[in-house]
């Protein structure tokens, strides 16, 4: 691949897109960026500093001093917060929660997506979130937006759950899911949304690796266009 592009996956939660994003950024030799865990990491650090999300001048202050960095590894990538790495701690059930209402912050969003772009700005990345072909980069060359029903997304979170040994009853990981995704689409600032230029992918019958493929191959096609 000569061109260094930028990849855009949206979609909501559990529908797929960490996986494939994941899994292309390899075939292609691209850094992947999570940037659901940048908000996981600012929820955290508020939660480690007692913060009321409703006090601004705190918030913003937090934010002045938190440094958020990614270390690539085609391993998976690892979270440093403040020199401490955070990459298991962010993705436990209290933060999952609390990253959705501190996402809702513009002022947060605004740190966020400026560390994103700037990130992004070389090419050669695949970036997943809510907003990336919406608003982080609306000029991206390709842009999907990956969905899949509630029950097949509650069943693979429940599957990853079970692997690392925490068993939580199907229902309540379905019932976060639908919070969580009537949370990101109905906040005023960066909405979840698909963007008009989006390719929509839904992945609720298909494998991970056919998932990966199928996006793969547009990518391939778009660059022989
Ligand atoms: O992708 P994730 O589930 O790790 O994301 C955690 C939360 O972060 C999600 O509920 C909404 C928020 N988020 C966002 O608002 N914008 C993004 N680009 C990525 C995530």
């Amino acid at each position: 691949m000569n061109r260094k592009y930028v990849i855009a996956i949206d979609g909501p939660g559990a529908s797929g897109k960490s996986t494939t994003a994941k899994l292309l950024a390899k075939k292609l030799k691209y850094i992947y960026i999570d940037t659901g865990a940048m908000y996981r990491a600012c929820g955290l650090r508020s939660l480690e500093m007692n913060i009321d999300l409703n006090n601004r001048k705190k918030l913003k202050n937090m934010l002045d001093h938190t440094e958020i960095q990614i270390k690539y590894s085609q391993a998976g990538n690892k979270i440093i917060l403040n020199g401490k790495d955070v990459t298991s701690r962010i993705r436990e059930s209290d933060i999952t929660k609390l990253s959705s209402k501190i996402a809702r912050i513009e002022m947060v969003r605004t740190k966020m997506v400026e560390l994103q772009r700037d990130i992004g700005k070389n090419g050669g990345v695949i970036m997943d979130g809510r907003d990336i072909g919406t608003v982080v980069f609306p000029d991206a060359d390709f842009k999907f937006f990956i969905i899949a029903d509630v029950k097949t997304r509650a069943l693979r979170r429940w599957k990853e759950a079970k692997e690392k040994g925490e068993d939580i009853p199907i229902k309540d990981i379905e019932k976060e899911l639908i919070w969580r995704d009537r949370n990101d689409s109905l906040r005023e600032i960066s909405p979840l949304k698909q963007a008009d230029d989006a390719i929509l992918v839904d992945t609720g019958n298909m494998t991970i690796e056919e998932q990966t493929n199928y996006i793969f191959d547009i990518i391939k096609r778009g660059e022989n266009a």
